[in-house]
């Protein structure tokens, strides 16, 4: 039997495969209420051990929309929360589940849940990654950017490969994310944090590897220079304790009229959402960005469900 393909982190696609990911995302954008029931009879678990809004949603209706069967299941309703070990519970549902998408803690933990479920696994955030969330995110700025909606793989790259995006704030699972994207399409990449926040090692070895490249700034206003998207992350992630003096370190790195002053004249915001408003970003800020903000969150759906067409059928 061939290994299950997952979507664990952005290196499970090729850069091709990631552009055409994009264009597929803009006719299931363009064509949803067109019959695609691609995952017809499909059982696809979802089993997620954090809280979510977009993710668990967008993945339900996604689902729905393409013929399959979402099985919703908290870590707190399943024994998997009394301490049943994660590979006993992938053991399992492998053996009634086509499918999963796992949202959890350390990245070795849904490596481990992927190698003992034997059917394909996709990554809905864990504490190093959330794929699907980055590809949602480079698809909206070429959404935003792009002069058409059918440009070619080349355009896109093109349109890719000439950004300059700034993130401000945590060395989080958002910003190892944007890591993991540079490396796999290559574009400028600015992390604007404080002195004592760097990228976790392992994230950056893989990077580098593959040719990754990115440049961390503690100043927050020459790393916004030109900058064609600036975006953000809450400053205390799901799991993380909410540390006053965390919080007053990252405080600076807000994004706020200064920065977007600084930025390009057509810069884009882009934000993962929940947001803390007036901690990573101004009320004003995100207000102003907010069209692009809950385009961004929609498009979840939309890009996801080009995700599961190649993972899940
Ligand atoms: N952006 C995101 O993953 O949101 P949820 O935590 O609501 O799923
Ligand atoms: N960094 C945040 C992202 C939430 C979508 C977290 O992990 O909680």
């Amino acid at each position: 039997m061939e290994p299950a393909r997952n979507f664990l982190s952005v290196y499970d696609f090729t850069e091709s495969e990631i552009y055409e990911l994009i264009l597929r995302s803009v006719v299931l954008k363009e064509e949803r209420l067109k019959s695609n029931p691609c995952l017809e009879g499909k059982k696809i678990g979802l089993i997620f051990e954090k809280s979510s809004t977009r993710t668990r949603v967008s993945f339900e209706v996604g689902i729905m929309e393409m013929g399959g069967h979402p099985i919703f299941m908290s870590s707190k309703d399943l024994q998997l929360g009394r301490g049943e070990p994660i590979k006993d519970t992938a053991r399992v549902l492998g053996g009634y589940i086509d499918g999963a998408v796992i949202r959890t803690f350390e990245q070795e933990r849904i490596e481990t849940f992927a190698q003992h479920f034997g059917k394909p696994v996709i990554n809905g955030l864990t504490d190093l990654y959330h794929p699907a969330q980055i590809l949602t995110d480079i698809f909206t700025v070429y959404e935003t950017k792009g002069k058409s909606k059918y440009e070619s793989k080349y355009i896109i790259r093109d349109i890719v490969g000439n950004l300059k995006v700034v993130y401000f704030g945590d060395a989080n699972n958002m910003a190892n994310s944007w890591v993991s994207l540079q490396a796999a399409l290559g574009f400028e990449l600015v992390l604007a944090m404080p002195e004592g926040f760097d990228i976790d090692e392992k994230v950056k070895e893989n990077a580098v590897k593959r040719g990754g490249r990115f440049t961390v700034s503690r100043d927050k206003i020459s790393a916004a220079k030109n900058a064609d998207v600036i975006t953000t992350d809450v400053f205390i992630s799901m799991g993380q304790n909410e540390e006053k003096e965390k919080i007053d370190k990252l405080k600076p790195f807000i994004i706020d009229g200064d920065v977007v002053k600084n930025a390009a004249e057509d810069v884009m915001l882009l934000h993962c959402l929940p947001v803390h408003r007036n901690e990573e970003v101004t009320e004003e800020v995100f207000e102003r960005f907010s069209e692009i903000v809950f385009r961004e969150a929609e498009n979840r759906l939309h890009v996801q469900k080009a995700i599961m067409e190649q993972i899940f059928t």
